[in-house]
């Protein structure tokens, strides 16, 4: 019988303490990550590509940036602290991908030597400029390009380098980019277990997501309608305080009330829209 059902037959469930070993994500506990590979310019111009899933959401608003954890001593870290510029390719869950992931996340191998093992095809970055820019995954469904921000504090130890990557462009299938306006369908993407008993990686398939509805309140309303508000025009951003005073406007009318906002927003040069600012152009 597997341990987990013991435990559902088991009336009192008991914690037990787990040492705090280095690596702790994959020694001391499970932890869901996601699964990417990092593509870097080498001194010769080739594009690298690492696996990394210790790479998450570091600055949400103002400098959009990502962190990213790496040994200092990977090719991927030396490329960053060299050229600045990477992207991250998020590989969709099929098996293949998986173990071509693996492959490229053995250490020690130079980039002629590990680019030769990819299965992945790369294709010209999307960012615009006269700057070289390392390639991207065609198989990704969605790629953040990103430039190194070196003025935080990088060097943790030799095997731990955090690099603030600020991102400077998303870039998306657009299948999946249609998916993201509507809601109703995602995208495959694996999630690594972290857990590491020394021989195996462990990946969990994509299944689809379920919906659990928000609670009704007033304030959920206008979180509703700032996440509308917010996608018109990325550079102008709405308090929820502005918000709260558009929720009596009709759904149906509520879009075009948002674009008439920004466009104002837009000619009198404000970034942030406020209850003030509202009440500064109501009549
Ligand atoms: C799925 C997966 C995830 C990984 N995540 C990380 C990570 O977040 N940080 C890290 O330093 N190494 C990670 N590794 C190990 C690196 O991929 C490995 O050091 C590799 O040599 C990096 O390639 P590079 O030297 O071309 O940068 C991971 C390996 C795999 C297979």
């Amino acid at each position: 019988m597997k341990l987990s059902n013991i435990f559902r037959q088991e009336k009192d469930i008991a914690f037990e303490e787990i040492p705090i070993r280095d690596n702790f994500y994959q020694t001391s506990s499970f932890f869901p990550m996601p699964v990417t590979l990092i593509s870097t310019l080498t001194d010769d111009g080739l594009t690298n590509l690492g696996s990394y899933s210790l790479c998450f959401p570091h600055i949400i608003s103002g400098n959009h940036s990502m962190i990213l954890i790496s040994r200092g001593s990977s090719n991927t870290a030396q490329n960053i602290l060299k050229r600045k510029v990477a992207a991250i390719n998020f590989i969709p869950d099929r098996k293949k991908y998986m173990k071509n992931c693996v492959e490229l996340g053995y250490p020690g191998d130079t980039t002629e030597e590990k680019m030769k093992k990819s299965i992945f095809n790369l294709v010209p970055s999307m960012r615009e400029g006269n700057e070289k820019y390392p390639m991207i995954v065609s198989e990704a469904i969605q790629v953040f390009e990103c430039r190194w921000d070196d003025s935080f504090n990088y060097k943790i130890n030799e095997s731990e380098y955090h690099f603030v990557l600020r991102i400077e462009k998303i870039v998306m299938q657009t299948y999946w980019k249609d998916a993201l306006e509507t809601g109703v369908e995602f995208p495959p993407l694996p999630v690594d277990y972290g857990f590491r008993e020394g021989i195996h990686f462990w990946f969990s398939k994509f299944s689809a997501p379920y919906a659990v509805d928000v609670p009704s309140d007033r304030q959920v309303e206008a979180s509703h309608i700032q996440f509308q508000a917010n996608r018109i025009d990325p550079s102008i951003q709405w308090e929820l305080e502005a918000c709260e005073k558009l929720k009596k406007v009709p759904k149906i009318f509520l879009n075009k009330v948002l674009k008439g906002i920004v466009q104002e927003a837009n000619n009198q040069k404000v970034t942030i829209i406020t209850p003030a600012f509202l009440d500064s152009i109501k009549n």
